[in-house]
């Protein structure tokens, strides 16, 4: 076992997962606030009011609403971002916990709303601002280099109920404005940067990425492209600011296998896959790829993609590909081939040779291997593992302790996987950053339960729990493996 010297351990969150505080020093309301909670039987839905004053809901992934529809947070529902781990007011001490485990990065997301509240605003809120002032200060004092997710899942509300969110091109602007208004306050406490997270949802429903509600398929090829050029001038203003900077893009990666050697199914998953590999084609050469301009082209849909255009995509290019990784599913164009199984934003089959965690993801850390090897081949530029890890139910102990031997078992496999990648296939794998690294609400689900983290928090999806914070099992040991730089996993 050996990781490179100055490889990058440590942990991830998002903002509108971790911190709530949702309408506290001056933020605005992010998509993500509007969402119910759910649970693995229950969808989430997103609230909004029609121009006669009725609240209704629509479906996170598929729905629609009509136009005037303004989405927002209401009396009576249950909306899981509003308070999540209450990060807001728990940032430092939770930081002193990860670099008591050792951590050399922590990706956190910025939450937008807490800088422009409304996105289209002229000024930002200095507020926000500082509240991110202090907790890079205090990762700098632990030893953590932030790596920052300018946008993850947290697109200003306003900026939908104004003009309909990233399906208008107007939106490129505001966040240019909000990408230059961190590019500069943050100069020389971050180096480390992510454009969107998971960009490819899109493909799945417009509302998590995107904060679009139409899922119609131009608005949805539409707000991608915008995603994709504010992505591409986002590389442009961090470079410019600051040379030392490295941006990277994000992709949600499951991994899809063909189910049989049948050729149908071995096409069907290749398109399946082009989902995924849309985005960070771009992200990563600059141009839109062949099959995705057919694509659109017998769709009949036209992005209008000016000279101008794609000279921002040429110039905007990432310098390292991220992405997050739970599981794999099968592809199958025989509908009775095999179970339905779900996983992080997407479906497919069930996989005969896999085991499943509680919520039905399917564990595979050798699709870890694979995964690292398909992107680095098809990219050759450096790679970040931003996500991985399992949600489970945990117990806290009346002792304080909390025995997540699960979470262990799990890590310790793909650290494996990233080390055979490394030092077998010749991978450059700069950092690894587990998914959920304290507790917070899971984005699929908005439950609390579902827990990934080294750290327990003490709330549950009913409210209760006075947030109090525990180590783990899990912590202990990836502590260790951390000190040991990955040699140590038992
Ligand atoms: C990824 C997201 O899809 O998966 C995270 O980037 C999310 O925001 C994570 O939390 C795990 O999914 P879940 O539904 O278990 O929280």
């Amino acid at each position: 076992m050996s990781f490179p010297e100055n490889f990058l351990w440590g942990g991830a969150t998002a903002a509108n997962q971790y911190e709530g505080g949702w309408n506290e020093g001056g933020k605005g309301i992010s998509c993500a606030d509007c969402v119910t909670r759910g649970s693995r039987t229950k969808n989430r839905k997103i609230t909004y009011k029609t121009p006669d004053g009725e609240i209704h809901e629509m479906e996170v992934f598929g729905g629609s609403a009509p136009d005037g529809a303004q989405f927002g947070c209401f009396e009576g529902y249950d909306y899981p971002s509003h308070e999540a781990s209450d990060g807001y007011h728990h940032m430092i001490e939770d930081i002193d916990l990860f670099g008591e485990m050792g951590f050399k990065t922590y990706r956190l997301s910025i939450n937008w709303t807490r800088i422009y509240p409304n996105g289209y605003d002229e000024t930002p809120n200095e507020e926000g601002l500082k509240f991110y002032d202090a907790a890079f200060d205090e990762c700098h004092k632990v030893g953590i280099k932030p790596l920052v997710t300018i946008s993850h899942y947290e697109t200003p509300v306003g900026l939908t109920n104004k003009w309909g969110s990233w399906v208008d091109a107007r939106t490129i602007e505001c966040f240019e404005r909000y990408v230059k208004t961190i590019a500069e306050r943050y100069k020389g406490k971050v180096e480390y940067w992510l454009t969107f997270n998971e960009i490819n949802c899109i493909a799945f429903g417009g509302w998590t990425a995107a904060g679009v509600y139409k899922n119609d398929p131009y608005s949805i090829a539409m707000a991608s492209k915008h995603q994709l050029l504010a992505s591409a001038r986002a590389v442009q203003i961090l470079h410019e600011t600051d040379p030392n900077n490295k941006v990277g893009c994000m992709i949600g990666y499951a991994l899809n296998y063909y189910l049989t050697c049948n050729p149908e199914d071995v096409l069907a998953t290749w398109k399946e896959m082009n989902k995924y590999y849309f985005f960070s084609d771009v992200h990563a050469r600059g141009y839109y790829p062949a099959y995705k301009l057919a694509e659109y082209r017998n769709a009949g849909i036209d992005i209008n993609l000016t000279e101008e255009e794609k000279e921002t995509l040429k110039n905007g290019t990432v310098d390292f590909i991220s992405f997050s990784y739970y599981m794999t599913n099968c592809i199958t164009v025989d509908p009775d081939a095999a179970q339905v199984t779900i996983g992080n934003m997407s479906m497919g089959f069930k996989n005969p040779y896999l085991k499943a965690t509680d919520w039905g993801w399917q564990i595979d850390p050798t699709g870890l291997r694979i995964a690292l090897n398909y992107m680095y081949d098809r990219y050759q530029k450096p790679l970040m593992i931003v996500e991985n890890g399992q949600g489970g139910i945990d117990e806290l102990e009346a002792d304080g302790t909390c025995h997540d031997q699960y979470h262990i078992n799990y890590l310790r496999d793909h650290i494996k996987a990233m080390d055979a990648a490394i030092n077998e296939d010749g991978v450059e794998l700069w950092g690894y950053t587990p998914w959920g690294c304290i507790d917070i609400v899971s984005a699929s689900t908005g439950e609390m339960h579902k827990r990934y983290g080294f750290i327990y928090v003490d709330y549950q999806d009913d409210g209760t729990g006075d947030g109090k914070r525990y180590r783990k099992d899990s912590f202990w040991w990836y502590k260790k493996v951390i000190a040991s730089n990955g040699a140590d996993l038992d």
